[in-house]
């Protein structure tokens, strides 16, 4: 155990089993965009060890992007609101763009992603999550494919935080409950 990993109670998927995951969906990105070049657009900041892996796996030629939005803060239950910080440097009509999200928790961020998205004419948006909640209660929103559907508890690692720690963890990992009281 190493500093990074204080604070964490147990390890819900380990380095080998996202490696897989991610061989997974790099091949399903692969087959969906033979021919073309793809827009990978990341969500800043916690997709980024996932893509970054993600279009390693991947066989095809793509191009990548990021956003940035906001809608948690260093809380860990999701806010509602979406803000968006950064947006995209590269024009995306007509262009086969590929959301790549660590998470989909109540689904309110990629709803709205998706909307403004699509507003600038895309001629295709898939959806790829490494991970995915399973909550009653989450909005129906589009993800064409997922690593792993995970229960409703608030994990950390592979890119994801709590209050800007643990993104350099390199499995999923769910937080005991005093690390959360320590740091509020
Ligand atoms: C996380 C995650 C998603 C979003 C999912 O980002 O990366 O974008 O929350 O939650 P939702 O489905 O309930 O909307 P976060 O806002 O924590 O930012 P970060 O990636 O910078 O940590």
């Amino acid at each position: 155990m190493t500093r990074k990993d204080e604070g964490i109670g147990r390890i819900l998927i380990e380095e080998a089993e996202i490696r897989e995951a991610v061989r997974e969906i790099a091949a399903f990105l692969d087959a969906e965009t033979t021919g073309r070049t793809p827009l990978l657009v990341g969500v800043l900041t916690g997709a980024v060890t996932f893509m970054s892996d993600l279009m390693r796996a991947m066989e095809n030629h793509v191009e990548i992007d990021f956003m940035a939005v906001s809608s948690y803060g260093d809380d860990t239950t999701s806010s509602g609101v979406v803000r968006i910080l950064k947006d995209l440097n590269k024009d995306i009509a007509g262009r086969h763009v590929v959301v790549v999200e660590d998470i989909v928790d109540s689904g309110l961020t990629l709803q709205y992603l998706l909307d403004h998205l699509a507003r600038r004419e895309p001629a295709r948006i898939t959806v790829v999550a490494l991970l995915r909640k399973n909550k009653p209660d989450a909005v129906d929103v589009q993800v064409d494919r997922t690593g792993f559907d995970i229960p409703d508890e608030f994990v950390v690692g592979y890119g994801l935080d709590y209050a800007g720690r643990y993104r350099n963890v390199p499995y999923i990992g769910v937080l005991d409950p005093s690390a959360i009281r320590e740091w509020v």
